[in-house]
């Protein structure tokens, strides 16, 4: 077998065999395929797609190329729950707790941020002393104990992603369906939780810009997940407009915080109280109403901010964080963005908030930058809102003075400002099972 011809074959818009693809993710896994070979195949993917079998066999075979993780010690139903990344996406913080209080055992491996969204991980560790890596043991141990623990990917899951994906972020071959569907399932079987709910954001902010391309990914997904014997779901959800009103990392985990003790907003206890009863469904078999409710009463009862709370400690970092969010450094400069007229805002481009995000200091541009944990931005409004000239649209926190410019402009530029007032647009679309 030869790689030239699997991606001639693929150019012509062919169905590859099974054999061919594991030929494929095998060798190029082992460095034995050269990298612009591997590029110039999922080029070809790109353009021509690839079948159900194809995309199902390309996920099997990259979750097979590094550890599969094994979870059969743990005593419950374990859920995983997945987002496909956006801006001000905090609900692992919250939706795990809330999960774990309630019975599920939540055994659950994240990642960092990427490009303009955020990563977990990068937010856990802006908790004074908490530790995202855990040995194997230490990790099952806690989930048994607590029904809860969420710590960074090992780097032997799924290895063939890691290789695929940073070929395809330097090479414009991220926003192919196929891809994203492998990339993300391969990494979800090989965490090994029996249910799986996928958070599948649409909207400026996320991979997927329009509501039907998300559709796509999420069925593509779901009917991977099924076909390796998981319980698997997809939500729909707004990417359009950041989630919640902060953005970076401890800003973030003070408003998860908030949101657990009930005081959250409603764009973001409402997404995470759908995504919390859809892994609730899984974990009781109970209809979605009855596990909407049980949700919120692990808020208001206070059992799901213990539970984070818990989990801190377990981990080693430091819970009275947790009991008081006026512990987490400040960041030493603040900028306010204000409103320049009269109108509504029409239009918040969650991307370009990212990247003003990411130039204050709360993301990377290179895997070597260091995260400031303070950094980020606090919106007072959002899409939809009625504004006056010289309001606070929003606050930039940073601790490099120089960052500020840039991140304004930027911040700027994503906004739209309209005299007419607009619609809020739908911030859950749908279901896939
Ligand atoms: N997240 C992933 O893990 N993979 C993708 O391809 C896109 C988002």
């Amino acid at each position: 077998m030869r790689i030239y011809d699997i991606i001639l074959k693929k150019r012509y818009g062919e169905e590859l065999t099974d054999e061919e693809i594991e030929f494929f993710v095998t060798n190029a896994s082992k460095g034995d395929i050269e990298n612009y070979q591997i590029t110039a195949l999922l080029m070809a993917i790109c353009f021509n797609g690839m079948t159900e079998r194809e995309t199902a066999t390309l996920t099997m075979c990259m979750a097979r190329s590094g550890d599969i993780v094994d979870l059969s010690s743990i005593d419950g139903y374990t859920v995983d729950k997945h987002s496909t990344g956006g801006v001000g996406d905090k609900t692992t913080l919250i939706v795990a707790p809330i999960v774990a209080a309630l019975g599920g055992k939540v055994a659950k491996m994240s990642g960092r941020g990427l490009g303009h969204t955020g990563g977990t991980v990068d937010k856990l560790e802006s908790i004074e002393g908490f530790q995202t890596t855990l040995s194997g043991d230490a990790f099952l141990s806690q989930v048994n104990r607590i029904g809860l623990s969420v710590i960074g990917q090992s780097g032997d899951l799924a290895p063939a992603d890691k290789k695929l994906y940073a070929l395809r972020n330097d090479t414009a071959t991220v926003d192919s369906i196929p891809l994203i569907a492998s990339s993300i399932m391969s990494k979800k079987l090989a965490a090994g939780s029996k249910g799986i709910v996928l958070d599948v954001k649409t909207g400026s902010g996320a991979f997927m810009k329009s509501v039907e391309e998300s559709v796509a990914l999420a069925k593509a997904m779901v009917k991977i997940g099924k076909a390796a014997g998981r319980d698997t779901v997809a939500v729909i959800t707004d990417m359009d407009i950041p989630l919640g009103n902060a953005v970076g990392n401890s800003l973030e985990v003070i408003e998860a915080v908030e949101t657990l003790k009930g005081n959250g907003c409603e764009d973001l206890t409402t997404v995470c109280l759908e995504l919390a009863a859809n892994m609730l469904t899984l974990v009781t078999g109970k209809d979605k109403a009855s596990c909407l409710e049980m949700a919120k009463g692990a808020i208001a009862d206070g059992s799901a901010l213990r539970k984070l709370r818990e989990m801190v400690e377990a981990q080693g970092g430091n819970p009275t964080w947790i009991d008081n969010t006026e512990l987490f450094p400040k960041a030493e400069f603040t900028y306010e963005i204000k409103a320049q007229a009269d109108g509504y805002i029409s239009f918040m481009n969650a991307e370009k908030i990212g990247v003003s995000s990411l130039l204050l200091g709360a993301g990377r541009n290179t895997n070597k930058d260091v995260l400031d944990f303070t950094a980020g931005i606090i919106l007072n409004k959002k899409t939809g809102d009625k504004v006056m000239a010289g309001d606070v649209l929003a606050t930039l926190y940073t601790n490099t003075e120089s960052k500020i410019p840039a991140a304004a402009k930027k911040f700027n530029e994503a906004l739209v400002i309209s005299s007419d007032p607009v619609k809020k647009q739908p911030l859950i679309y749908l279901t896939v099972n």
